[in-house]
């Protein structure tokens, strides 16, 4: 059976973005292999944060994950930093990436751009060693994740290429994977930009409360066109909301086109909120559920054990391959 891994930084708020393109598909996913599926607490440190913050997010996004329909005893879940075998095992796959590399990764390029280079972290710039560290360390194969994050796997490739090329077969070749539909869930306020945790205007929080989330729909900034009509060109905002309504009743493009015909942006918006809403509503209640039930930390123990072992036969591997004396 293959191995399926993914992870998301506890940073910020979780977006509808993070929910359609990583943690409801991931829910499906889970059913196909051996999944993995962690809290990127480590990778949460390359900008500031704070500690307090930090923790209980990392929490909450456990529990996210479950409400989701994740089986703890099928998923291993489970925090990153509870494994330091991707710690180390990153100290000694940095040697193998380049700077030039990771300096024209797009994340690092965004995230860095209003900063002086004193202020760089070298977390922030070492970013993608670490995410290929905790891809390999679990032999996984598919990496299902968003848009976004496809660049960081292409590097990480290389690196297996890379690696094996000059120790021999040692690492398995990951390959990332997207939805069908909703890998890019673009801003509410600007929809030629990514959802992204930072814009309370434009993104839609899975802790807002359902009249939140109806009237930043309502608010969406669409165009002039007078038609719902998938064309990410021309309508980068109604198509967005299309893509939203689609991911989440199953209706392709063409059925909503057709559905809406002759019908004016006010009534399509409140459909993308009702469609919102119908999926939020028990997600967010079982959410809660979760949270009160406080299943959070059994999981995450257990998770972690289950992880270890893996990952820490893994490292072993590495560390024989490259030399490391007695491994
Ligand atoms: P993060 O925390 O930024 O995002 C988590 C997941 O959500 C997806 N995503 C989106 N999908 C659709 N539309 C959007 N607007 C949107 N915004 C975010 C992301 O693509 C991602 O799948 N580096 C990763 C975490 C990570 C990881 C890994 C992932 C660390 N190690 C190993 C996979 C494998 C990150 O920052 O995701």
């Amino acid at each position: 059976m293959d191995r399926i891994l993914s992870g998301i930084k506890p940073t910020g708020q979780l977006t509808l973005g993070n929910y359609i393109g990583a943690i409801k598909n991931f829910a499906k996913v889970q059913q196909e292999g051996e999944a993995y599926l962690f809290i990127a607490d480590l990778h949460a440190l390359t900008l500031p944060i704070d500690p307090e913050f930090l923790r209980n997010n990392s929490r909450d996004l456990a529990a996210y994950y479950l409400a989701a329909g994740l089986d703890p005893k099928k998923t291993t879940i489970f925090l990153q930093s509870d494994v330091p075998a991707h710690s180390e095992l990153a100290i000694i796959l940095q040697n193998y990436l380049y700077m030039g590399e990771l300096s024209r990764m797009t994340q690092f390029k965004d995230k860095s751009a209003k900063m002086k280079d004193e202020a760089i972290g070298l977390g922030l710039f070492a970013y993608p060693v670490l995410m290929a560290a905790d891809i390999v360390i679990y032999d996984a194969k598919r990496i299902p994740v968003g848009e976004d994050q496809l660049q960081h796997i292409e590097l990480a490739r290389d690196l297996v290429h890379r690696f094996n090329n000059r120790y021999g077969e040692t690492l398995v070749m990951p390959k990332g994977e997207l939805v069908k539909v909703g890998s890019r869930i673009m801003s509410l306020s600007d929809p030629t930009k990514k959802m992204s945790k930072s814009d309370p205007k434009g993104d839609i929080y899975l802790n807002d409360s359902l009249e939140v989330m109806r009237k930043k729909i309502m608010s969406a900034v669409t165009d002039m066109e007078a038609r719902v009509h998938y064309d990410v060109e021309k309508q980068p905002g109604i198509s967005n909301l299309m893509t939203i309504m689609s991911a989440l009743t199953g209706k392709s493009f063409e059925q909503i086109e057709k559905e809406f015909e002759g019908k004016g942006y006010g009534e399509f918006k409140r459909a993308v909120a009702d469609a919102v809403c119908a999926e939020m509503e028990p997600y967010k209640a079982r959410y809660e559920e979760i949270v009160k039930s406080g299943l959070v930390d059994d999981v995450l123990k257990d998770g972690a054990k289950r992880a270890s072992v893996v990952a820490e036969a893994t490292l072993k591997r590495v560390q024989k391959a490259v030399g490391l004396y007695n491994k």
